[in-house]
């Protein structure tokens, strides 16, 4: 099959390469020339496993190209899929504009009949919008358009691993035909008939996954009620943390036990500074929107973003309770991405933290694998380091704000001794405090029994 890519975050770049991968013949766009030149050169303009190998061998392969025209990547394909950017507007909706423009630059730019898939995050009905669009903008001599919702349920750092393995596959669909090719295309991951460079020598047998097959509207709906679902649980157990710190109960023994019912599930129960990057706090606040013009009250997602707001006043409030003073000390922190794996730092609660420590007076130094660069841009002012014990160095506090297994597996007994004050403020539970006890470390996390640093319990609780 022959397809046409539009967008080259890390959505159209994985979905491009992996349905390379899977045999079809791929042409990826995208508005941003640099971005494009990068790619055509050979060059990764983000950080994703895997997607570098993915790519480099379907383009030595002939299967998979860039180009900066658009319309020549629009007339490539028979299918278009449609990656761009839908970033939050002031009031939480989504901002559509770049689906927009893309389908007026496909209706123009086609000369045959094509089908317009959204991949990108959109709110439900956006499939009518777009079907709209293609029609009124299109030229007389321009073929036929279908439109279809698949979207992606790629996480950041494990993407190419979810695309090659995905637990469901879901088209929302008007015809049959459409049905039909998007089948054929997603034939190959369903039956592995590509070459994984996660696994070796084989992949993990797993479940085969399921094909749902819905309208499109309630594809839409299933992207948006699945990322805030998931919001919904992180936000659940950053607040049943905060009672365990009151009552004096450990938040991973709780969670461990209570993920294994089936019902509930292990996953998406870590408690620490919450929820960042550029898919979930924008889409809950999206979701939110939908339901309000729905005329539908979504109190419950409302609640889930206001916990997570709160993640990072509370762990603050745990570095002033633990410093004391905060003005002149030095801060150093572990982990700058919203997650392990990635470079990306979209909506990181490291930011917020970042922000609020300089504000207060604080001198800030910062180690993240693949991260600094980008924070750099936003943060010229602070110090920036590849070597964690450089910035543990005479420091009076270490953030952990990143769970990158690195960190983990540092030398904490070296760190103990290079310290100033032996003081560690765990935002993601990386640590074992029986550990960092051992080590002489003060040490407080989420949720978990500190000895210097728990907070006295509830009047209400102590007798
Ligand atoms: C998320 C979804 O997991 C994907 O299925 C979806 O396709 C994607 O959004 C998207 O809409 O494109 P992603 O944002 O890459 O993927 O990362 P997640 O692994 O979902 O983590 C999101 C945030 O939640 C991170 O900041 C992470 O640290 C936090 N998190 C996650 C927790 O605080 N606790 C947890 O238990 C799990």
């Amino acid at each position: 099959m022959r397809i046409s890519m539009i967008g080259c975050g890390y959505v159209g770049l994985v979905t491009g390469a992996c349905l390379a991968e899977a045999g079809h013949q791929v042409v990826c766009t995208d508005n941003d020339p640099a971005r494009i030149a990068a790619l055509q050169a050979g060059q990764m303009p983000i950080y994703e496993p895997h997607l570098d190998a993915i790519l480099a061998a379907n383009c030595r392969e002939n299967r998979l190209s860039f180009t900066g025209d658009a319309g020549e990547a629009v007339r490539a394909g028979d299918v278009i899929f449609i990656c761009v950017g839908t970033p939050p507007l002031e009031t939480g909706e989504a901002d559509l504009s770049a689906i927009d423009n893309v389908a007026r630059m496909i209706a123009t730019e086609a000369r045959s009949p094509k089908l317009v898939v959204e991949k990108s995050t959109v709110p439900a009905r956006t499939g009518r919008q777009l079907k709209r669009a293609l029609e009124v903008y299109r030229r007389n001599g321009g073929g036929e358009f279908r439109v279809a919702s698949n979207p992606e349920f790629l996480r950041e750092g494990t993407a190419v691993e979810d695309f090659l393995h995905p637990d469901r596959i879901v088209l929302g669909v008007e015809e049959e035909a459409t049905e039909q090719q998007l089948r054929e295309i997603y034939g190959p991951i369903l039956e592995g008939r590509f070459r994984c460079p996660v696994h070796s020598p084989a992949c993990p047998s797993t479940k085969a996954p399921q094909m749902v097959v819905t309208t499109i509207n309630s594809a839409e709906l299933i992207k948006h009620a699945s990322n805030s679902f998931l919001a919904l649980k992180i936000s659940y157990a950053n607040v049943v943390a905060d009672l365990c710190e009151r009552v004096g109960a450990d938040i991973e023994e709780v969670i461990r036990a209570v993920g294994l019912d089936p019902r509930i599930g292990p996953q998406f129960l870590r408690a620490g500074l919450g929820f960042g990057g550029f898919c979930f706090p924008k889409d809950i606040q999206a979701f939110i929107r939908l339901a309000e013009r729905a005329g539908v009250d979504f109190g419950l997602l409302k609640e889930a973003e206001r916990v997570n707001k709160g993640r990072v006043d509370l762990f603050l409030e745990k570095v002033r309770r633990a410093l004391w003073v905060v003005k002149d000390k030095k801060v150093g922190l572990l982990g700058l991405a919203f997650k392990p794996n990635t470079d990306d730092i979209r909506f990181a609660p490291s930011l917020e933290v970042i922000r609020r420590l300089l504000a207060e007076g604080a001198q800030v130094r910062a180690c993240d694998p693949k991260a600094m660069e980008r924070t750099c841009t936003i943060f010229p002012q602070i110090q920036y380091s590849h070597d964690s014990y450089e910035v543990a160095r005479d420091a009076d506090a270490l953030l952990i704000l990143t769970e990158w297994d690195e960190f983990r597996h540092l030398n904490w007994e070296r760190i103990y001794r290079l310290m100033a004050r032996p003081l560690v403020i765990d935002g993601r539970n990386l640590l074992e405090p029986e550990m960092m006890k051992e080590f002489g470390f003060e040490y407080d996390s989420f949720g978990r029994p500190s000895d210097s640093l728990t907070p006295a319990l509830v009047p209400a609780l102590t007798h």
